[in-house]
């Protein structure tokens, strides 16, 4: 590793930033296709509530400590967690944690990828004008022809890649920060017109009962552990995304209200997906416990009996296409950075390589649902092996680790003086990430592992 190298470690142009693009990795398919339709299976309000719970005391620590080790380490998380453990003079096996989020944001990519091509599909569907006023069968078939072509899936999973790859390669600042200075604002956008459209719809008051009403028959153990481990998902948390753009923070910014707003940003962004999606859903007289078609079935289908309906559509979709694009640039940044920075690959090169190993296991994902759907393993297909094996797994040792490493290992000092916090506020942040955040986890992953039925 060269010292020139590591000297031009780039850096995002203002704090704002560095909050947009962090926005941007955490708002994804995971606020506008997973956070609604789990809400709708855990009984909506009570959940909400527990989520919120989980996201200050167990994700808000983390993400601060993500931010933090990759501030100071001021490097791609694998070259980081080295130069890290010798400053704290510890086991340099705790570099472990990069090449695990390294590994992890590669299997998560090859899978999202396939999602993202979904949502592009969908925008190309939209256009056609293939929901208007179809019925359910029609619907259905049309989610089902999709993903039983393995030619079409295909297709768009290469146009996810591309359009992934072509941002990283541009760099931090031509790539990552243009391309989220841009899309997040319009994302938001599009939310907001979204939900002025909906508080007139006769949905709308329902949606908010479901959503806000806590009901709390409908919990159980398990509503906590769903909600935890939704927030590691959403969050970005404990694959070295956060702690890569954490990396290229400018010194001055404070680490805590950065990561404060960012938290702020995705939960607001989830809710007010759940403020379009639900009122939609409920104006149409249907059920808002749809499971994973929540997004790619039920809402086409009351889109399509509604009078704006074919705009609305178009436009959700670019929607989530968008909120996928800006995550899956952060799945792929701690890879192409560690190329970058450890052996000086060309950022063009380290993402076209990146992304052709990533496409290349993106494959099997998508042929799961077609071809090779007879390959299974527990029951579940390869995606949901892929699915399951990261965000049950991979994710929450990751935090953990993180957590244990920011608490226990770093040298308080050190973790004091680039927190920027002294007093009673840095013994929270150490309470929170030393035992609290990694016996949250443990919860989850024990959880994740089928260990409570
Ligand atoms: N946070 C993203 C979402 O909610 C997914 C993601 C996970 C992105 C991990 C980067 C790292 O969709």
């Amino acid at each position: 590793m060269s010292a020139q190298h590591l000297e031009s470690h780039p850096q995002w142009s203002t704090r704002l930033a560095f909050i947009l693009a962090s926005a941007g990795s955490a708002v994804g398919l995971g606020n506008i296709w997973k956070f609604p339709y789990i809400m709708g299976d855990n009984g909506g309000g009570a959940f909400v509530l527990i989520y919120l719970g989980c996201l200050l005391i167990v994700a808000t620590p983390i993400l601060i400590s993500e931010v933090m080790l990759g501030r100071r380490s001021r490097s791609n998380p694998i070259s980081g967690m080295a130069k890290l453990s010798r400053e704290a003079g510890v086991s340099p096996a705790w570099q472990l944690i990069g090449w695990m989020g390294v590994l992890t944001g590669f299997l998560i990519l090859s899978y999202y990828s396939v999602v993202m091509g979904w949502a592009l599909a969908y925008i190309e569907k939209a256009a056609d004008g293939a929901f208007v006023g179809a019925d359910a069968d029609t619907v259905e078939g049309i989610f089902t022809s999709l993903v039983s072509n393995p030619g079409t899936l295909l297709f768009w999973h290469t146009v996810a890649m591309l359009l992934t790859i072509t941002v990283v390669a541009r760099g931090v600042r031509g790539g990552l920060e243009l391309a989220t200075r841009i899309m997040m604002p319009l994302l938001i956008a599009i939310l907001v017109l979204l939900f002025g459209y909906n508080i007139g719809t006769s949905g709308f008051a329902p949606a908010m009962e479901f959503m806000f009403a806590p009901d709390f028959s409908r919990v159980t153990g398990e509503t906590f552990l769903v909600a935890l481990g939704h927030a590691f998902f959403t969050l970005s948390l404990g694959m070295g995304a956060i702690m890569v753009y954490g990396s290229y923070m400018p010194a001055n910014a404070s680490i805590v209200k950065a990561g404060i707003w960012i938290i702020v940003l995705d939960t607001a962004i989830a809710l007010l997906a759940g403020m379009v999606i639900f009122p939609i859903v409920f104006s149409n007289g249907m059920s808002p416990e749809q499971g994973a078609g929540l997004i790619f079935q039920t809402l086409p289908l009351a889109l399509g009996a509604m009078e704006w309906g074919y705009w609305l559509a178009i436009v959700l979709f670019i929607l989530v296409s968008i909120a996928a694009w800006t995550s899956a640039i952060s799945l792929v940044e701690p890879a192409v950075s560690y190329l970058y920075e450890r052996f000086g690959v060309r950022r063009l090169y380290s993402a076209i390589g990146a992304g052709i190993a990533t496409w290349t296991l993106g494959v099997f994902s998508a042929l799961s649902f077609n071809l090779i759907d007879d390959v299974t393993l527990f029951g579940k297909n390869f995606f949901g092996i892929m699915e399951f094996l990261t965000a049950n797994i991979l994710l929450p040792a990751g935090g953990m680790l993180i957590a244990l490493f920011a608490a226990w290992r770093m040298r308080r000092a050190d973790s004091s003086e680039e927190l920027g916090l002294s007093g009673g506020a840095y013994r929270l942040w150490w309470a929170l990430a030393a035992v609290v955040a990694p016996a949250g986890v443990a919860l989850v992953f024990l959880n994740g592992l089928g260990l409570f039925g």
